[in-house]
């Protein structure tokens, strides 16, 4: 198995959670991808701490939170008090990304970083040793159920190289359009994590879509 799959929660049927955390639990998915938006860093609100915290008792893996808000350093303590492993800022969001990731650290947690889909991959090259995980955007951040962007295949290979040239254990995930025809050339191109709203929600058998995007 050479890659995480991180199923998207926003794409669960909220009216019945319980049934799509259980379904995720049994599945071969890796971690939950927890998608935080706010209505200002993009178009679209989602949830906050009162869906985590249930979340976080009934899930039995690791909690991937996607943070689309403004001002994320504010929330840093509250996220991991509600239960976040991973916690990932936007550094479009970010004025000063090398603190906002030590803080993350100091609360115990993988610090994550993600970038929109016009983000060049240097802007982080210096401060990749802070980084656990970069989660490159590829849609526009605010909706699930989007459209792969092409050009992320290449983001993807520039990082790797840097990666491996630093030799640092970052993690390079990919939120947004995966699907069961380029999931393969993702993790060719260096993906470790592919995050999967869509794809595995709309699919008659959610469990089975996330074992076939394993193998
Ligand atoms: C988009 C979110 C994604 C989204 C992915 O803003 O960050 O995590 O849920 O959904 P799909 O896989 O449907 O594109
Ligand atoms: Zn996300």
């Amino acid at each position: 198995m050479s890659h995480i799959i991180a199923p998207s929660i926003l794409s669960a049927d909220f009216g019945n959670l319980n049934h799509d955390i259980e379904m995720i639990n049994d599945s071969e998915a890796g971690w939950f991808h927890v998608d935080v938006m706010d209505g200002v860093f993009v178009p679209n609100i989602s949830f906050g701490f009162p869906v985590m915290k249930p979340l976080k008792n009934k899930a039995n893996k690791p909690l991937d939170v996607h943070l689309m808000i403004v001002h994320p350093e504010r929330y840093i303590e509250n996220f991991q008090q509600a239960g976040a492993d991973i916690l990932t800022v936007h550094i479009e969001a970010s004025v000063h990304l090398h603190r906002t990731l030590n803080e993350i650290r100091k609360h115990g947690m993988k610090a994550g970083v993600a970038l929109n889909p016009h983000t060049p991959v240097n802007l982080i090259f210096d401060v990749l040793s802070e980084i656990d995980l970069v989660c490159l955007m590829s849609v526009n951040p605010g909706f699930g159920g989007q459209s792969f962007i092409e050009g992320t295949y290449q983001k993807i290979q520039k990082l790797k190289e840097e990666i491996l040239k630093q030799n640092q254990k970052t993690l390079i995930e990919i939120d947004g359009g995966v699907a069961l025809n380029n999931y393969r050339k993702l993790v060719d191109c260096g993906a470790d994590v592919l995050v999967a709203g869509n794809t595995v929600f709309s699919s008659a058998n959610p469990k089975q879509t996330i074992s076939d995007l394993l193998n």
